[in-house]
Protein backbone atom coordinates (compact mmCIF):
# COMPACT_ATOMS: atom_id res chain seq x y z
CA UNK A 1 0.00 0.00 0.00
CA UNK A 2 2.65 2.23 1.20
CA UNK A 3 4.87 1.98 -2.54
CA UNK A 4 2.00 2.21 -4.40
CA UNK A 5 1.21 5.59 -2.83
CA UNK A 6 4.52 6.68 -3.15
CA UNK A 7 4.40 5.85 -6.92
CA UNK A 8 1.78 7.76 -7.06
CA UNK A 9 2.91 10.70 -5.97
CA UNK A 10 5.52 10.13 -8.51
CA UNK A 11 3.50 9.74 -10.96
CA UNK A 12 2.18 12.99 -10.67
CA UNK A 13 5.81 14.41 -10.24
CA UNK A 14 6.93 13.65 -13.10
CA UNK A 15 3.49 14.95 -15.00
CA UNK A 16 4.28 18.03 -13.29
CA UNK A 17 7.36 18.08 -14.83
CA UNK A 18 6.79 17.62 -17.94
CA UNK A 19 4.57 20.67 -17.56
CA UNK A 20 6.87 23.41 -16.36
CA UNK A 21 10.34 22.27 -17.27
CA UNK A 22 10.78 24.70 -19.70
CA UNK A 23 12.42 28.38 -19.81
CA UNK A 24 11.50 30.89 -17.08
CA UNK A 25 9.72 32.96 -19.31
CA UNK A 26 6.68 30.41 -19.73
CA UNK A 27 6.44 29.64 -16.12
CA UNK A 28 6.33 33.39 -15.24
CA UNK A 29 4.37 34.53 -18.04
CA UNK A 30 0.00 34.74 -16.74
CA UNK A 31 -0.62 33.36 -20.47
CA UNK A 32 -4.55 33.98 -19.98
CA UNK A 33 -6.15 35.91 -16.64
CA UNK A 34 -8.17 32.86 -16.34
CA UNK A 35 -4.67 30.80 -15.40
CA UNK A 36 -1.80 31.26 -12.55
CA UNK A 37 1.47 31.75 -14.79
CA UNK A 38 2.86 27.92 -14.49
CA UNK A 39 5.42 28.93 -11.85
CA UNK A 40 2.19 29.68 -9.06
CA UNK A 41 1.00 26.36 -9.55
CA UNK A 42 4.32 24.71 -9.39
CA UNK A 43 5.26 26.30 -5.88
CA UNK A 44 1.61 26.11 -4.40
CA UNK A 45 1.59 22.24 -5.06
CA UNK A 46 4.60 22.23 -2.79
CA UNK A 47 2.88 24.30 -0.21
CA UNK A 48 0.11 22.02 -0.12
CA UNK A 49 2.46 19.26 0.32
CA UNK A 50 4.07 21.16 3.52
CA UNK A 51 1.00 22.03 4.72
CA UNK A 52 -1.07 18.85 4.81
CA UNK A 53 1.64 15.99 5.02
CA UNK A 54 4.81 18.00 7.13
CA UNK A 55 2.27 19.98 9.77
CA UNK A 56 -0.43 17.96 9.33
CA UNK A 57 -2.61 20.56 8.27
CA UNK A 58 -1.84 23.60 10.85
CA UNK A 59 -1.11 26.76 8.69
CA UNK A 60 0.38 27.90 12.57
CA UNK A 61 2.94 26.20 12.27
CA UNK A 62 5.98 27.43 10.47
CA UNK A 63 6.16 25.45 7.39
CA UNK A 64 9.49 25.23 4.60
CA UNK A 65 8.62 28.83 3.73
CA UNK A 66 8.08 32.17 5.60
CA UNK A 67 4.99 32.46 6.28
CA UNK A 68 4.65 36.11 4.22
CA UNK A 69 6.23 33.62 0.98
CA UNK A 70 3.45 31.21 1.93
CA UNK A 71 0.56 33.62 2.26
CA UNK A 72 1.34 34.08 -1.39
CA UNK A 73 0.04 30.67 -2.57
CA UNK A 74 -3.14 30.67 -0.78
CA UNK A 75 -5.57 30.26 -3.18
CA UNK A 76 -8.81 31.80 -1.38
CA UNK A 77 -6.39 35.09 -0.94
CA UNK A 78 -5.12 35.60 -4.55
CA UNK A 79 -7.43 35.31 -7.23
CA UNK A 80 -5.55 33.96 -10.03
CA UNK A 81 -5.68 37.46 -12.12
CA UNK A 82 -3.35 39.30 -9.32
CA UNK A 83 -1.01 36.05 -8.81
CA UNK A 84 1.50 37.56 -11.75
CA UNK A 85 2.39 40.41 -9.57
CA UNK A 86 3.03 38.85 -6.66
CA UNK A 87 6.75 38.26 -5.74
CA UNK A 88 6.33 34.78 -6.16
CA UNK A 89 9.38 31.92 -5.43
CA UNK A 90 11.71 32.32 -9.11
CA UNK A 91 11.30 28.56 -11.35
CA UNK A 92 14.59 27.75 -9.87
CA UNK A 93 13.72 28.01 -6.03
CA UNK A 94 10.17 26.68 -7.54
CA UNK A 95 11.69 23.55 -8.44
CA UNK A 96 13.71 23.20 -5.01
CA UNK A 97 11.46 23.84 -2.66
CA UNK A 98 8.90 21.01 -3.91
CA UNK A 99 11.71 18.72 -4.23
CA UNK A 100 12.91 19.50 -0.33
CA UNK A 101 9.22 18.64 0.66
CA UNK A 102 8.64 15.92 -1.16
CA UNK A 103 11.82 14.03 0.23
CA UNK A 104 10.56 15.05 3.68
CA UNK A 105 7.13 13.79 2.63
CA UNK A 106 8.57 10.31 1.25
CA UNK A 107 10.44 9.80 4.76
CA UNK A 108 7.17 10.29 6.80
CA UNK A 109 5.16 7.38 4.48
CA UNK A 110 8.02 5.18 5.19
CA UNK A 111 7.65 5.50 8.64
CA UNK A 112 3.41 5.53 8.40
CA UNK A 113 1.44 2.80 9.73
CA UNK A 114 0.42 0.45 6.31
CA UNK A 115 -2.80 -0.88 7.58
CA UNK A 116 -4.37 2.50 8.18
CA UNK A 117 -6.33 4.17 5.15
CA UNK A 118 -7.17 7.14 7.72
CA UNK A 119 -3.32 7.96 8.36
CA UNK A 120 -2.93 7.12 4.50
CA UNK A 121 -5.24 9.67 3.18
CA UNK A 122 -3.97 12.45 3.70
CA UNK A 123 -0.68 11.45 1.11
CA UNK A 124 -3.56 9.81 -1.46
CA UNK A 125 -5.70 13.29 -1.02
CA UNK A 126 -2.07 15.31 -1.59
CA UNK A 127 -1.40 13.41 -4.57
CA UNK A 128 -5.31 13.89 -6.10
CA UNK A 129 -4.23 17.69 -5.63
CA UNK A 130 -1.22 17.81 -7.85
CA UNK A 131 -3.34 15.72 -10.37
CA UNK A 132 -5.96 18.07 -10.46
CA UNK A 133 -3.44 21.40 -10.57
CA UNK A 134 -1.67 19.30 -13.30
CA UNK A 135 -4.97 19.48 -15.65
CA UNK A 136 -4.96 23.09 -14.34
CA UNK A 137 -1.53 23.50 -16.07
CA UNK A 138 -2.38 21.75 -19.09
CA UNK A 139 -5.51 24.26 -19.85
CA UNK A 140 -2.48 27.04 -19.20
CA UNK A 141 -0.77 25.59 -21.79
CA UNK A 142 -4.02 25.31 -24.22
CA UNK A 143 -4.30 29.32 -23.69
CA UNK A 144 -0.94 29.69 -24.64
CA UNK A 145 0.16 31.53 -27.77
CA UNK A 146 2.82 30.59 -29.70
CA UNK A 147 4.46 26.91 -30.73
CA UNK A 148 3.69 23.62 -29.15
CA UNK A 149 5.57 22.49 -26.38
CA UNK A 150 3.86 19.29 -25.63
CA UNK A 151 3.83 17.56 -29.44
CA UNK A 152 1.25 15.93 -30.93
CA UNK A 153 0.19 13.36 -28.07
CA UNK A 154 0.08 9.82 -28.00
CA UNK A 155 -1.71 7.82 -30.21
CA UNK A 156 -5.36 6.97 -28.76
CA UNK A 157 -7.32 3.89 -29.96
CA UNK A 158 -9.71 3.89 -32.87
CA UNK A 159 -13.44 4.85 -32.42
CA UNK A 160 -15.98 2.67 -33.94
CA UNK A 161 -19.40 3.68 -35.47
CA UNK A 162 -22.13 3.04 -33.23
CA UNK A 163 -25.90 4.06 -33.68
CA UNK A 164 -26.40 7.23 -32.55
CA UNK A 165 -28.24 6.24 -29.56
CA UNK A 166 -29.24 6.23 -25.77
CA UNK A 167 -29.91 3.36 -23.28
CA UNK A 168 -33.19 3.64 -20.83
CA UNK A 169 -32.05 3.58 -17.06
CA UNK A 170 -35.53 2.41 -15.54
CA UNK A 171 -36.51 4.08 -12.47
CA UNK A 172 -35.81 2.52 -9.07
CA UNK A 173 -33.31 3.12 -5.60
CA UNK A 174 -29.82 3.24 -5.92
CA UNK A 175 -27.17 3.86 -4.14
CA UNK A 176 -25.24 7.43 -4.39
CA UNK A 177 -22.19 8.39 -3.24
CA UNK A 178 -19.32 6.13 -1.62
CA UNK A 179 -18.03 5.95 2.16
CA UNK A 180 -14.45 5.67 2.98
CA UNK A 181 -14.39 1.32 3.60
CA UNK A 182 -15.54 1.00 -0.02
CA UNK A 183 -13.59 4.04 -1.17
CA UNK A 184 -10.74 5.06 0.84
CA UNK A 185 -9.64 7.91 -1.45
CA UNK A 186 -12.66 9.22 -2.11
CA UNK A 187 -13.17 13.01 -1.23
CA UNK A 188 -15.41 15.04 1.32
CA UNK A 189 -18.36 15.50 -1.19
CA UNK A 190 -18.51 12.19 -2.92
CA UNK A 191 -19.56 11.03 1.00
CA UNK A 192 -21.82 9.59 2.10
CA UNK A 193 -23.03 6.66 0.60
CA UNK A 194 -26.89 7.22 0.23
CA UNK A 195 -29.91 5.81 -1.14
CA UNK A 196 -31.66 7.78 -3.90
CA UNK A 197 -35.18 6.65 -5.97
CA UNK A 198 -34.78 8.61 -9.33
CA UNK A 199 -37.71 7.80 -12.24
CA UNK A 200 -36.59 6.09 -15.37
CA UNK A 201 -34.86 8.37 -18.11
CA UNK A 202 -32.58 7.77 -20.95
CA UNK A 203 -29.37 9.26 -21.67
CA UNK A 204 -26.77 8.97 -25.28
CA UNK A 205 -24.12 6.33 -25.09
CA UNK A 206 -21.49 8.41 -25.45
CA UNK A 207 -20.77 12.46 -25.50
CA UNK A 208 -21.83 14.86 -28.56
CA UNK A 209 -18.95 14.76 -31.31
CA UNK A 210 -17.66 17.37 -32.84
CA UNK A 211 -19.29 16.49 -35.84
CA UNK A 212 -22.75 16.63 -34.33
CA UNK A 213 -22.03 19.95 -32.93
CA UNK A 214 -21.18 21.36 -36.25
CA UNK A 215 -24.55 20.80 -37.31
CA UNK A 216 -25.80 22.80 -34.30
CA UNK A 217 -23.77 25.35 -36.24
CA UNK A 218 -24.97 24.75 -39.72
CA UNK A 219 -28.20 25.44 -38.34
CA UNK A 220 -27.55 28.71 -36.77
CA UNK A 221 -27.47 27.44 -33.24
CA UNK A 222 -25.62 29.89 -31.64
CA UNK A 223 -27.76 33.04 -33.40
CA UNK A 224 -31.14 31.59 -32.10
CA UNK A 225 -32.17 32.21 -28.91
CA UNK A 226 -34.64 30.00 -28.58
CA UNK A 227 -32.64 27.34 -27.69
CA UNK A 228 -30.82 29.24 -25.18
CA UNK A 229 -31.96 29.62 -21.01
CA UNK A 230 -31.97 33.49 -20.58
CA UNK A 231 -28.79 33.88 -18.82
CA UNK A 232 -27.34 31.67 -21.25
CA UNK A 233 -28.22 34.08 -24.07
CA UNK A 234 -27.30 36.81 -22.27
CA UNK A 235 -23.33 35.55 -21.53
CA UNK A 236 -23.95 34.14 -25.43
CA UNK A 237 -24.15 38.28 -26.50
CA UNK A 238 -21.96 39.66 -24.15
CA UNK A 239 -18.65 37.04 -25.02
CA UNK A 240 -19.53 37.13 -28.55
CA UNK A 241 -19.66 33.18 -28.86
CA UNK A 242 -19.98 32.05 -32.24
CA UNK A 243 -18.42 27.99 -31.65
CA UNK A 244 -16.26 25.82 -28.92
CA UNK A 245 -13.62 28.01 -28.14
CA UNK A 246 -10.19 26.94 -30.02
CA UNK A 247 -12.09 26.17 -32.92
CA UNK A 248 -11.66 28.85 -35.94
CA UNK A 249 -14.56 29.42 -38.58
CA UNK A 250 -12.47 27.60 -41.38
CA UNK A 251 -13.19 24.18 -39.71
CA UNK A 252 -9.85 24.12 -37.93
CA UNK A 253 -8.87 23.96 -34.17
CA UNK A 254 -5.96 25.29 -32.27
CA UNK A 255 -4.65 22.57 -30.01
CA UNK A 256 -1.59 23.10 -27.66
CA UNK A 257 0.33 25.53 -30.01
CA UNK A 258 -0.91 23.13 -33.16
CA UNK A 259 -4.24 24.25 -35.81
CA UNK A 260 -5.21 21.10 -37.19
CA UNK A 261 -8.71 19.96 -38.87
CA UNK A 262 -11.68 19.42 -35.93
CA UNK A 263 -11.64 15.66 -36.23
CA UNK A 264 -15.67 14.49 -36.74
CA UNK A 265 -16.00 11.82 -34.30
CA UNK A 266 -14.11 13.17 -31.19
CA UNK A 267 -16.44 14.28 -28.33
CA UNK A 268 -16.87 18.10 -28.38
CA UNK A 269 -14.86 19.89 -26.10
CA UNK A 270 -14.28 23.75 -24.27
CA UNK A 271 -18.11 24.02 -23.98
CA UNK A 272 -19.56 26.07 -21.11
CA UNK A 273 -22.49 25.17 -19.02
CA UNK A 274 -24.93 27.37 -21.33
CA UNK A 275 -24.06 26.20 -24.31
CA UNK A 276 -24.19 22.62 -23.29
CA UNK A 277 -27.52 23.68 -22.59
CA UNK A 278 -28.38 25.08 -25.78
CA UNK A 279 -26.82 22.30 -28.22
CA UNK A 280 -29.12 19.76 -25.71
CA UNK A 281 -32.47 21.88 -26.25
CA UNK A 282 -31.77 21.73 -29.96
CA UNK A 283 -31.60 18.26 -30.03
CA UNK A 284 -34.82 17.89 -28.26
CA UNK A 285 -32.72 16.41 -25.04
CA UNK A 286 -31.65 17.82 -21.89
CA UNK A 287 -28.37 17.47 -19.65
CA UNK A 288 -28.59 14.92 -17.11
CA UNK A 289 -28.94 15.38 -13.35
CA UNK A 290 -25.51 14.43 -11.74
CA UNK A 291 -27.95 11.37 -9.86
CA UNK A 292 -28.82 10.33 -13.30
CA UNK A 293 -24.92 10.53 -14.45
CA UNK A 294 -23.59 8.47 -11.68
CA UNK A 295 -26.22 6.05 -11.35
CA UNK A 296 -25.78 5.33 -15.89
CA UNK A 297 -22.19 4.92 -14.82
CA UNK A 298 -21.61 3.03 -11.37
CA UNK A 299 -24.62 0.92 -10.92
CA UNK A 300 -25.02 -2.80 -11.52
CA UNK A 301 -28.78 -3.28 -11.42
CA UNK A 302 -28.55 -7.09 -11.61
CA UNK A 303 -26.53 -7.43 -8.68
CA UNK A 304 -27.83 -4.31 -6.58
CA UNK A 305 -24.98 -2.71 -6.02
CA UNK A 306 -22.05 -0.49 -7.01
CA UNK A 307 -19.57 -0.84 -9.03
CA UNK A 308 -16.25 0.67 -8.40
CA UNK A 309 -15.70 1.63 -12.38
CA UNK A 310 -17.77 1.86 -15.23
CA UNK A 311 -16.96 -1.55 -16.43
CA UNK A 312 -16.88 -3.53 -12.91
CA UNK A 313 -14.22 -3.51 -9.71
CA UNK A 314 -11.04 -3.71 -11.70
CA UNK A 315 -8.74 -0.57 -11.59
CA UNK A 316 -8.07 1.95 -14.30
CA UNK A 317 -6.37 0.50 -17.53
CA UNK A 318 -5.68 2.40 -20.83
CA UNK A 319 -7.72 0.19 -22.61
CA UNK A 320 -10.79 1.04 -20.35
CA UNK A 321 -10.68 4.91 -20.44
CA UNK A 322 -8.64 8.19 -22.13
CA UNK A 323 -7.49 9.10 -18.74
CA UNK A 324 -3.66 10.28 -17.43
CA UNK A 325 -3.17 13.09 -20.31
CA UNK A 326 -0.36 11.50 -22.58
CA UNK A 327 -3.02 11.85 -25.79
CA UNK A 328 -3.72 15.34 -24.95
CA UNK A 329 -7.19 14.90 -26.55
CA UNK A 330 -10.13 13.17 -26.29
CA UNK A 331 -10.35 9.67 -28.07
CA UNK A 332 -13.22 9.33 -30.70
CA UNK A 333 -16.28 7.79 -29.79
CA UNK A 334 -16.61 4.16 -29.51
CA UNK A 335 -12.18 3.77 -28.74
CA UNK A 336 -13.68 2.15 -25.56
CA UNK A 337 -16.24 -0.86 -25.65
CA UNK A 338 -14.65 -2.38 -23.06
CA UNK A 339 -15.17 0.58 -20.84
CA UNK A 340 -19.06 0.14 -21.07
CA UNK A 341 -21.28 0.30 -17.65
CA UNK A 342 -23.89 -2.19 -17.04
CA UNK A 343 -26.50 0.19 -18.84
CA UNK A 344 -23.90 -0.25 -21.45
CA UNK A 345 -22.95 3.82 -21.41
CA UNK A 346 -19.15 4.26 -22.69
CA UNK A 347 -16.53 6.61 -22.27
CA UNK A 348 -18.44 8.09 -18.98
CA UNK A 349 -15.22 8.09 -17.44
CA UNK A 350 -11.95 10.35 -18.96
CA UNK A 351 -12.61 11.48 -22.49
CA UNK A 352 -14.21 14.72 -21.85
CA UNK A 353 -15.75 16.06 -18.50
CA UNK A 354 -19.24 16.36 -18.78
CA UNK A 355 -21.97 19.12 -17.65
CA UNK A 356 -24.78 18.13 -15.43
CA UNK A 357 -27.70 20.29 -14.50
CA UNK A 358 -26.90 20.09 -10.98
CA UNK A 359 -25.68 22.46 -8.62
CA UNK A 360 -23.12 21.35 -5.57
CA UNK A 361 -24.63 20.87 -2.87
CA UNK A 362 -23.95 18.76 -0.19
CA UNK A 363 -24.80 14.84 0.33
CA UNK A 364 -26.94 14.70 3.06
CA UNK A 365 -24.65 13.95 5.82
CA UNK A 366 -21.66 15.39 4.59
CA UNK A 367 -18.67 15.74 6.78
CA UNK A 368 -15.79 18.70 5.43
CA UNK A 369 -12.36 16.23 5.42
CA UNK A 370 -8.81 17.27 6.83
CA UNK A 371 -8.48 19.76 4.17
CA UNK A 372 -11.74 21.68 4.87
CA UNK A 373 -11.99 24.65 2.31
CA UNK A 374 -12.15 21.60 -0.74
CA UNK A 375 -15.51 21.89 -0.97
CA UNK A 376 -17.84 23.21 1.65
CA UNK A 377 -17.27 27.23 0.62
CA UNK A 378 -18.50 26.10 -2.41
CA UNK A 379 -21.69 24.63 -1.82
CA UNK A 380 -24.92 26.79 -2.69
CA UNK A 381 -22.56 28.95 -5.45
CA UNK A 382 -23.32 29.29 -8.42
CA UNK A 383 -21.47 26.41 -10.22
CA UNK A 384 -22.72 23.06 -12.24
CA UNK A 385 -21.52 19.80 -11.67
CA UNK A 386 -19.04 18.27 -13.95
CA UNK A 387 -18.64 14.37 -13.84
CA UNK A 388 -16.78 11.55 -15.22
CA UNK A 389 -12.89 13.07 -15.97
CA UNK A 390 -11.29 14.13 -18.67
CA UNK A 391 -8.17 12.80 -20.72
CA UNK A 392 -6.04 15.26 -18.73
CA UNK A 393 -6.93 13.83 -15.07
CA UNK A 394 -4.70 11.38 -13.46
CA UNK A 395 -6.05 8.05 -13.07
CA UNK A 396 -5.60 8.09 -9.67
CA UNK A 397 -7.69 11.50 -9.62
CA UNK A 398 -11.42 10.53 -10.28
CA UNK A 399 -14.10 7.85 -9.71
CA UNK A 400 -17.58 7.86 -10.75
CA UNK A 401 -18.45 9.43 -7.17
CA UNK A 402 -16.16 12.25 -7.97
CA UNK A 403 -17.77 15.78 -8.35
CA UNK A 404 -16.18 18.56 -10.11
CA UNK A 405 -17.66 22.16 -10.29
CA UNK A 406 -17.37 24.99 -12.41
CA UNK A 407 -18.88 28.45 -13.23
CA UNK A 408 -21.34 28.15 -16.02
CA UNK A 409 -19.28 30.34 -18.38
CA UNK A 410 -16.38 28.44 -18.40
CA UNK A 411 -15.24 26.68 -21.08
CA UNK A 412 -10.91 26.42 -20.87
CA UNK A 413 -11.34 23.34 -19.08
CA UNK A 414 -11.65 20.17 -21.21
CA UNK A 415 -15.41 20.12 -21.10
CA UNK A 416 -18.27 18.16 -23.28
CA UNK A 417 -21.74 17.38 -23.80
CA UNK A 418 -23.67 13.73 -23.05
CA UNK A 419 -27.40 14.26 -23.82
CA UNK A 420 -29.97 12.80 -21.63
CA UNK A 421 -34.04 12.53 -22.25
CA UNK A 422 -36.68 11.80 -19.53
CA UNK A 423 -38.19 8.50 -20.20
FE1 LIG B 1 -4.83 23.95 -5.15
Amino acid sequence: MIETIARGLEAARSRTHRLTSFEDGVLTTQHSRLMSPLVWDLAHIGQQEDLWLLRGGNAACQGLLSAKIEGLYDAFEHPRAERPSLPLLTPVESRSFIADVRGRVLDRLDRAEPEAPDGLFPFVMVEQHEQQHVETMLATHQLRDGESLLGPGAPLPAGRVLPADSVLVPGGPFVLGVDGEDEPWSLDNERPAHQVDLPAFRIARVPVTNAEWQLFLDAGGYDEPRWWSERGWAHRVEAGLERPLFWAADGSRRRFGRVEPVPPDEPVQHVSYWEAQAYASWAGARLPTEQEWEKACAWDPVLGRRRRWPWGDEGWTPERANLGGEGLRPAPVGAYPGGASAYGVEQMIGDVWEWTSSELTPWPGFRPMLYADYSAPFFGGDFRVLRGGSWAVGGAAVRPSFRNWDLPVRRQIFTGVRLAWDA
